[in-house]
């Protein structure tokens, strides 16, 4: 394919070009209350970015946001894909992109979006009906204008608005939408940043649950069964009736990182305990039961070294309290009912669940039917009866996990 520098292309105005006049603009198109309006969206914005948690859907908010502040009818936000030659469509306002244009090749010059990120510079078509080098990913929009988002090692994707009339942009206009495209880049590679640390830390913290799990000989799939059994109960707790508002997205996606954490504490238990095939007498079961107390101490730990965040929180909940019971005769420290936090109460079915359909060094795996009957009569003595009349009607289900995740 012929490689089209942007001068070439008809309509197409380089960033030299527009640096010429760039200094004398004073004239705000709509005038002064299209300004303040243009402000307090830009602010608004900002505002919502920088409190973005790392696992926060960003790409939508930021198109609206910067599509409000330019007032244009689309605005879409491509990002270089990780590994492959590629612009992803990441976001998109104003109009839907067919599927077949999510996904452009870094080879494709043709495309605004392609041509303003590899070579670095806003490619602006005031009428794309008369521009026939440019080839828009979306029909019925006649001026288009592509910014470049440079992060600090260079290109990471495009920023692309298009209105329906033709006209284009005005300068003023341009060299707002150039400031706000900074601004993003600069809050896309916050993003980064954050995500990177977030999943490398959440990575490393996964790995040592692993580590203390594999010493039990169980090198299987239970964690992860854990993880999807108790996504599945809060799944299904959702929507009930007094969970509202308590058991969000949010709330699921911490619960799934942290159900990994409830036994790391046995990396303190001996091998001559936690490998024992048989049963545990009184003293060593004693031994046993610290790994719940420990298992907190170690993620405090951690938060005390590395600040706290809400896998670790919860971590440290479902590590101290997943083996205390409805009825107030568990441990470690014997509480009951509401006291116990609800995510220790959902990952203590899950666990209980997991262990009797699982052979152990100590015991055959019991079959879904009788471990359904045992969890459904503990209702209200070990379990809290709520959850656990709602984790049996979920059989098929739990099926489908135990053979997504053998042992
Ligand atoms: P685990 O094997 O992951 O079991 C978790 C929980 O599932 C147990 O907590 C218990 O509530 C339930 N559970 C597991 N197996 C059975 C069973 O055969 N019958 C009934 N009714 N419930 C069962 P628990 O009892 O607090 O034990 C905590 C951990 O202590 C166990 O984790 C396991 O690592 C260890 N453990 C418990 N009993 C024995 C044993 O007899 N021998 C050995 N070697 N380890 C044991
Ligand atoms: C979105 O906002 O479209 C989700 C993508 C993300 O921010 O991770
Ligand atoms: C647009 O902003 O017009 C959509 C992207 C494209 O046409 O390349
Ligand atoms: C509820 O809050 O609706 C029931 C409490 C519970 O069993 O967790
Ligand atoms: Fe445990």
């Amino acid at each position: 394919m012929d490689v089209i520098l942007p001068d070439q292309l008809p309509g197409f105005l380089s960033e030299k070009e527009r640096a010429h006049d760039a200094t004398t603009t004073v004239a705000v198109p709509g005038g002064i209350a299209r300004f303040s309006q243009q402000l307090r969206a830009l602010s608004s914005l900002n505002a919502r970015l920088i409190c973005m948690e790392a696992d926060e859907p960003v790409y939508g908010e930021m198109v609206a946001g910067v599509g409000r502040v330019l007032n244009t009818d689309v605005c879409a936000l491509f990002l270089r894909a990780p590994t492959a030659p590629q612009l992803i469509l990441e976001g998109i306002t104003g109009a839907e992109m067919p599927a077949e244009h999510r996904v452009v090749g870094l080879d494709e010059y043709r495309r605004p979006a392609v041509q303003a990120y590899q070579e670095e510079y806003v490619v602006h078509v005031p009428d794309t009906s008369e521009a026939h080098g440019a080839e828009p990913l979306l029909h019925g929009f006649r001026s288009l204008l592509a910014l470049p988002i440079i992060g600090r090692e260079g290109p990471v994707g495009t920023f692309q608005f298009g209105r329906r009339e033709a006209g284009g942009f005005a300068n003023e206009e341009i060299d707002l939408a150039s400031m706000l495209v900074d601004q993003m880049a600069y809050q896309l590679e916050n993003l980064r940043l954050v995500r990177q640390l977030s999943t490398s830390r959440d990575a490393v913290i996964h790995g040592m649950a692993r580590l203390a799990e594999s010493r039990g000989g169980d090198i299987g799939g239970h964690l992860d069964r854990m993880c999807a059994y108790s996504q599945l109960l809060a799944r299904r707790l959702q929507n009930q009736p007094g969970f509202i508002g308590i058991v969000t997205d949010e709330y699921i996606t911490t619960l799934v990182r942290a159900a990994a954490l409830h036994d790391i504490g046995k990396v303190g238990i001996s091998d001559r305990i936690l490998l024992k095939p048989a049963s545990l007498t009184e003293d060593e079961f004693s031994v046993m039961k610290t790994h719940a107390r420990l298992g907190a101490e170690i993620l405090e730990d951690l938060m005390v070294t590395h600040g706290s965040f809400p896998m670790l929180e919860m971590g440290v909940e479902v590590a101290n309290y997943h083996h205390e019971r409805w009825d107030g005769t568990g441990y470690p420290n014997g509480i009951a009912g509401e006291d116990i936090p609800l995510s220790a109460r959902i990952v203590a079915i899950a666990d209980v669940y997991d262990a009797l359909t699982s052979k152990r060094v100590y015991k055959e795996a019991w079959s879904q039917e009788d471990t359904l009957a045992q969890v459904a009569g503990l209702a209200g003595s070990h379990f809290d009866p709520y959850l656990a009349r709602l984790f049996v009607l979920e059989s098929d289900e739990l099926t489908a996990i135990r053979n997504r995740f053998p042992d």
